[in-house]
């Protein structure tokens, strides 16, 4: 009986180690240990020795049944802890995976190629103004010198909110609105956006400009030319020529559209330039009297250039960019370019 008990004890301890969850363990605990287990079985064999011997191995089956019984609860105590220890590892995240960069965010294209001129232009004693997008009628038409029904208005037709409430189409209104508060003299630039009933290739209904002013006495053509090759030379590089080719705004008289030397070929003949070597920029001249009146300034004593370009024009320029519409399309693989 000793050598029964002993091998049950070792047998139970062995197969504790194997077990791997609670069910097969707690079925276990009740093959062996309980009321109609092997232990009791083997006790069962009690009766048949003699008197002397009981005592001693009853004595030794209960000294075993306690031990297995503090084996099965070490047992049940590490799986219920293995258990848990996966539960927890399962819902939580593992602490050795590489973490996730967050993306940074830049400056678009636009705001960069703004802030580059505003700096051009603050260099060459030019100050901010800035004005609303939704503007009236005679902003941005009758005090330029565009009274209702007049042809030019067609080329700048626009988003109404009413007869008399509209999305301006250039930033001359602003320069209506700086003369109206300030005295001379003025020396302003101011970029924003801009918008158009017109979409192609090159045209987009919402655009960006930036127009500079300068009033004063004795402000003459040479100075526009002077200012404007400044800045193309601090902007473009130091090479590239300008050609002012006669033109018509209301606004401005003189006037003359600029184009610069092909910033792709410098002036033989690419692509770009359809061979012709040369690219507008921008649209410029001598603030027309008429204006002056808008704004209580004195044409006698007063004068001064106004000149007007399309931010993406100048971006695609200096950049590169072969088609206007990437600038709105929001791909990162182009935002992140510059
Ligand atoms: N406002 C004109 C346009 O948008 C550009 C311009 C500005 C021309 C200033 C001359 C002087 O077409």
């Amino acid at each position: 009986m000793k050598q029964q008990l002993n091998s049950l004890r070792a047998s139970t301890i062995g197969l504790l180690s194997q077990i791997a969850d609670i069910k097969t363990l707690n079925d276990a605990r009740s093959r062996i240990l309980g009321r109609k287990g092997d232990l009791t079985g083997i006790l069962r064999g009690l009766k048949d020795l003699p008197i002397e011997e009981r005592s001693t191995f009853g004595q030794l089956a209960n000294q075993i049944k306690a031990e297995l019984e503090v084996e099965f609860d070490l047992r049940e105590t590490r799986l219920r802890e293995d258990l848990e220890h996966s539960q927890v590892m399962s819902e939580s995240f593992d602490v050795t995976l590489p973490g996730r960069r967050l993306p940074l965010g830049r400056s678009h294209i636009l705001n960069r190629v703004t802030h580059e001129l505003l700096d051009v232009f603050s260099g060459l004693g030019f100050q901010l103004a800035e004005g609303p997008e939704v503007e009236i009628d005679y902003y941005n038409f009758e005090a330029l010198n565009m009274p209702k029904n007049h042809p030019a208005r067609d080329m700048q037709d626009t988003f109404y909110f009413s007869d008399n409430l509209l999305l301006r189409t250039h930033t001359s209104p602003v320069q209506i609105r700086t003369m109206e508060t300030h005295r001379p003299p003025v020396r302003i630039v101011c970029p924003g956006k801009v918008y158009r009933r017109d979409a192609d290739v090159t045209h987009s209904p919402m655009f960006m400009q930036i127009e500079g002013l300068w009033v004063d006495k004795d402000v003459s053509f040479a100075d526009l030319k002077g200012i404007l090759y400044a800045f193309t030379r601090e902007y473009f590089g130091e090479k590239l020529g300008l050609r002012f080719r006669p033109s018509f705004f209301p606004f401005t008289e003189p006037s003359a559209e600029v184009d610069i030397q092909c910033v792709i070929c410098g002036g033989s003949g690419c692509r770009t330039c359809s061979s012709t070597g040369w690219l507008e920029i921008l649209g410029a001249g001598m603030i027309d009297p008429t204006l002056y009146g808008f704004v209580n300034y004195d044409p006698e004593i007063q004068s001064g250039f106004a000149f007007g370009m399309g931010i993406e024009r100048v971006a695609m320029l200096k950049y590169g960019i072969p088609d206007i519409r990437l600038f709105y399309e929001n791909d990162i693989r182009f935002l992140n370019q510059f």
